[in-house]
């Protein structure tokens, strides 16, 4: 890709959440689709969770890209844990995992799960999947290869990495394993294998808050849901960061980056912390709840 002029803009959305049979969190959508569509920017990447639950379901894995055909490209995407199944070891039980059908899947949509792009002179790319370390599946050894093909090949670009799940949580020696971020095995392996390359930056969603964290040059932004945020008070989900719904606006001049993070006016901040409250977990409220009321018949938009 071209840097235009003398900038590169990189609209980062996350976490959106789309649905046909739990359309929760179309609002935002439907504002987020007019406000991209009136924006000037050189390039979209969608850091996972595009669906519900597009794991469990194919049709809505479907649904979800037909929605981000609406808004102009090119848009490039990583898979979520709602897209193709989490983490494995399942360290919570009873969870969707990664499998490689639902990588498959995610492909025939989306795209490729990993890939890598250069921007200008400066700045290369990289899209990886969050889920496919510790899968085991023939994914993971082709992402390794292709993360240390691209730091060998870098020749002084900075690398820009984008992928639904943070790095850690508070900590970089934390060692729990929680599905919130990489377990700490695959955090120590990405980071020795990214060392070489210099200071990287690594752009993530999942948590739905906005925050950034600097660990040993590698500095890291999560961006923040456009659909919903969890527990917005940190009453039953401690606070990571700020806790609302946006999205985030990078700039690449030369070999600078900056980035804005942005809340159109008419968002709403849905918040889904009361499913924390559910006797059965979160979890098992966060991908069964289902929308009461009226829902859009197939294909009207308003
Ligand atoms: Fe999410
Ligand atoms: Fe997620």
């Amino acid at each position: 890709m071209q840097m235009t002029a003398d900038q590169f803009r990189i609209i980062q959305i996350s976490d959106p959440h789309l649905g046909r049979r739990r359309p929760f969190f179309q609002h935002n959508w439907e504002v987020l689709v007019e406000l991209l569509n009136a924006e000037t920017y050189d390039l979209i990447v969608c850091t996972g969770d595009m669906s519900i639950e597009g794991a469990e379901f194919e049709d809505e894995l479907v649904f979800a890209a037909q929605q981000f055909e609406r808004i102009r490209g090119p848009v490039l995407f990583t898979p979520g844990n709602h897209d193709i199944g989490n983490s494995l070891p399942d360290v919570r039980g009873g969870e969707t995992a990664i499998t490689a059908a639902r990588c498959d899947a995610f492909v025939r949509y989306f795209g490729p799960d990993f890939w890598s792009r250069d921007i200008g002179s400066h700045w290369r790319l990289v899209g990886l999947n969050s889920m496919l370390p510790g899968s085991g599946l023939d994914g993971e050894a082709q992402q390794q290869a292709m993360i240390e093909e691209v730091v060998a090949s870098a020749a002084g670009r900075r690398l820009m990495v984008f992928k639904h799940k943070p790095l850690y949580v508070r900590q970089p020696d934390e060692t729990a394993m929680t599905q919130s971020a990489l377990y700490p095995e695959h955090r120590a392996r990405l980071k020795d294998t990214l060392s070489s390359a210099g200071n990287a930056l690594i752009c993530s969603g999942h948590i739905h808050d906005y925050k950034t964290a600097s660990w040993e040059g590698l500095d890291q932004i999560w961006a923040p849901s456009t659909a919903f945020v969890i527990d917005r008070d940190g009453l039953l989900h401690p606070l990571h960061g700020i806790r609302r719904t946006g999205y985030l606006v990078h700039t690449l001049a030369g070999d600078k980056h900056s980035h804005e993070f942005v809340e159109p006016d008419r968002f709403l901040n849905i918040d889904v912390g009361n499913w924390m409250r559910a006797p059965e977990t979160f979890h098992a409220r966060y991908h069964a709840e289902p929308l009461r009321g009226l829902t859009l018949a197939d294909g009207q938009q308003s």
